[in-house]
């Protein structure tokens, strides 16, 4: 889809539909006046009528027989709350994509969001308008041709809000790739798949190459927790590196990891059957991990950035690891294997010694669907973020509130370490039915000593679960792009 600015008023756009804002109470902001004054208080009239009560994303589409569709969404009170303010142009983008209408013009210069400024309006509108449009047909055999568009929408503003319209489309470009290689089956998208789609983003620019490590190079570096999680799989596991380099020269990366467990099956300690298909979705950090580069690519940031991926799958077999195991890993930390099914952690461990060793980061941010127990604490809403870096953890959270990508801050004290004692290694995988969340991130504090790093969960907010309403969420790829942009 097409977005562009224009001067022109918009009661004088041409094509087929405006978008226009009626608040629950008050005079109408100043676009939607304009027209209501063109057509002799019409707008007025169905306020009055009460067919349109300006509840917030109401919506009524309004066909006229000479001019454009009128399109009215309720804005409830000005100022307008962040959440309502998307929730009207969320409603807005909907309306228009089920209408006969291919484009639109909106005007929001008269609306004000309490605590936020125009660009910030601008890049969520982008990215609504953008994000509205993803939909997964890969595998039907019948694509919906009949399926709505929407080609373009015309925003009166001054021509500064183009930046923050293309931002925002940027950001939902990669929230699309995130989704779709979340909702993608566990047949095609497989560790290799994934090399192949981080391979391929590498031709789209010249600051960005990648360095896929096989398992025979990770042999060679001891990267016996990754392998051993990997080794029950015929699929071989792969680390991915993508390394995007516009930033200045020797100036030090910062690295986002991402789990890329194509299939979590538990291993031998298997996971019940109900619902065990969506642990497709186990892949998400490394798919948001791949969204952020393909957004970051898209507006050409300048930074140092290295997007890198620990992908395997999860399955059972006579070459699978078992509970009691013993492995050693990168940094020579011997780990006990009590539970198969805590795999995340194994090959995330070998890769961020890796990327510590490789690229001695700025900064390390591992994105993982880690823990069920992250998921009963923080449900759907807020993505779990454990860092001992309070500098980590304030840019984090305030890229997290701007792109209302939500994420809460969990304990990770040293209290909590002890749980991963082993009575014959250094540390077991797990730490028992307290706290699950937490000892998880204290696997990883292990392996991160000394590094400015931070451990974002989102096993409840990548997808959402069962029936209808299941697929990805594009998460954390707002919260992403936002951190990486506030670096410039
Ligand atoms: N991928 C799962 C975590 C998960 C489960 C995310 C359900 C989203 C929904 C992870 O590999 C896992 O199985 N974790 C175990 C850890 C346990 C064995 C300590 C869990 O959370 O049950
Ligand atoms: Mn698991
Ligand atoms: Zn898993």
């Amino acid at each position: 889809m097409q977005f562009s600015v224009s001067q022109t008023p918009i009661n004088e756009y041409q094509g087929q539909a405006v978008i226009l804002f009626v608040p629950s109470e008050g005079d109408l902001p100043k676009a939607s006046a304009s027209v209501d004054a063109q057509l002799n208080s019409y707008i007025t009239q169905l306020r009055q009528s009460q067919d349109i009560k300006g509840k917030v994303g109401e919506c009524l589409v309004i066909p006229q027989a000479n001019g454009p569709r009128l399109i009215l969404v309720g804005s409830g009170k000005s100022p307008m709350q962040a959440k309502d303010f998307c929730k009207a142009i969320t409603e807005a983008a909907k309306a228009l994509k089920a209408s006969a209408a291919n484009d639109a013009a909106m005007d929001i210069s008269d609306i004000t969001v309490d605590g936020f400024d125009a660009e910030w309006a601008y890049k969520q509108v982008g990215q609504i308008f953008q994000d509205a449009l993803y939909h997964f047909d890969e595998c039907k055999s019948k694509k919906d041709e009949g399926a709505q568009k929407i080609e373009s929408l015309s925003v009166i503003a001054d021509n500064t809000a183009e930046i923050d319209l293309k931002f925002g489309q940027a950001l939902a470009k990669g929230m699309a790739f995130t989704k779709k290689l979340g909702d993608m089956p566990p047949n095609v998208v497989t560790p290799s798949y994934l090399a192949d789609e981080a391979d391929k983003l590498a031709t789209m620019s010249d600051k960005l190459s990648t360095k896929i490590l096989d398992e025979d190079q990770m042999e060679e570096l001891g990267m016996g927790s990754f392998l051993s999680v990997a080794k029950g799989s015929i699929e071989p596991g792969k680390i991915i590196c993508m390394e995007y380099m516009a930033g200045k020269a020797g100036d030090a990366p910062h690295v986002l990891l991402g789990k890329g467990i194509t299939f979590d099956t538990g291993g031998i300690s298997l996971k019940p059957g109900a619902g065990m298909d969506e642990m497709k979705y186990d892949m998400c950090g490394a798919a948001s991990v791949l969204g952020t580069m393909l957004a970051i690519i898209e507006l050409e940031l300048p930074i140092n950035f290295v997007g890198m991926i620990a992908a395997a799958e999860n399955m059972p077999s006579g070459h699978a690891s078992k509970p009691g195991d013993i492995v050693t890993a990168m940094n020579g930390t011997t780990i006990e294997i009590l539970n198969t099914d805590a795999e995340g952690r194994l090959v995330l461990c070998d890769a961020l010694s890796y990327a510590i060793d490789t690229y001695k980061p700025a900064s390390i941010v591992d994105i993982a669907t880690l823990t069920g127990a992250c998921m009963a604490a923080l449900g759907r809403v807020n993505s779990g973020l454990f860092t001992q870096d309070e500098e980590l953890a304030e840019e984090l959270i305030q890229a997290s509130t701007s792109s209302r990508d939500s994420v809460w801050r969990l304990p990770l004290q040293d209290e909590y370490q002890e749980l991963l004692d082993s009575n014959f290694a250094d540390i077991a995988n797990i730490g028992g039915p307290l706290a699950g969340a937490t000892t998880a991130a204290c696997f990883l504090s292990r392996f991160t000593e000394g590094q400015k790093w931070a451990h974002l969960d989102i096993a409840g907010t990548a997808w959402n679960s069962g029936g209808k309403a299941k697929g990805a969420t594009g998460r954390p790829v707002p919260l992403l792009v936002n951190y990486l942009a506030n670096k410039i």
